[in-house]
């Protein structure tokens, strides 16, 4: 898929006066990316929010980036064809960027379904030094379906919503998460435990 060009010429960077290292230690800790991806309703989102509680409890700033809120205000104009959830993707991964980089724990839950597009997310990070962890959020289709906590898979199965993800438009699993949380068999303690004692292993809640 294309990514976005550049159309504005004549732009320069303009480089501030504190460095994103002072940011850091100024906050105690490194700003990064946590992407959560997974078919809806396998638990993105809420273990996100129970993460940030974890971490705001333990005195860290973080941030969650979630895939309905965000497509009420920034994306709005996005819907769910290929090319709208690519560029959903795009804009999200230079949001999570931009959080990263102003020292931010950044917990982002879309379903992202495409692997290029998260690779895309994943090198946006990679070029600036900031660390980006896929978290694959895993639940077998017949679990998220019978979970249904929005009731869309009733309506994608009755044919009322097209391009469902999982149901009638791809989902492309990771290949190489740094970790993966099946939520279909750890509890959300468990969940929250594995990616706080990451964060901590990784040194990112410390400066
Ligand atoms: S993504 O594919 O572009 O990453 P995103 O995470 O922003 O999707 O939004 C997914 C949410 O939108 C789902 O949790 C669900 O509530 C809603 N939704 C509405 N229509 C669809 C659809 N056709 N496919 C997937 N999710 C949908």
């Amino acid at each position: 898929m294309m990514m976005a060009e550049q159309k504005a010429t004549n732009i320069h960077w303009h480089e501030g006066e504190v460095s994103r290292d002072e940011r850091f230690k100024s906050l105690s800790q490194k700003g990064c990316v946590l992407w959560f991806t997974g078919l809806s309703g396998s638990g993105k989102s809420t273990i996100a929010c129970a993460l940030e509680s974890a971490l705001v409890n333990m005195g860290k700033h973080c941030y969650r980036l979630d895939g309905d809120n965000i497509r009420m205000g920034l994306n709005k104009n996005l819907g769910f064809s290929a090319e709208d959830r690519t560029e959903n993707i795009r804009r999200i991964g230079e949001v999570a960027k931009l959080f990263a980089d102003a020292g931010i724990v950044t917990l982002s839950s879309f379903i992202s379904p495409y692997i290029e597009d998260r690779d895309a997310a994943r090198k946006l990070c990679d070029a600036e030094g900031l660390k980006f962890v896929e978290v694959y959020v895993k639940v077998p289709l017949d679990v998220a379906e019978e979970r249904d906590p929005k009731g869309l898979y009733k309506k994608a199965r009755a044919g009322e919503i097209k391009g469902f993800t999982g149901i009638d438009d791809p989902y492309e699993e990771p290949l190489t998460p740094e970790m993966v949380l099946d939520t279909s068999e750890l509890s959300l303690d468990d969940e929250v435990k594995a990616c706080v004692e990451y964060l901590q292993a990784n040194g990112l809640l410390a400066m």
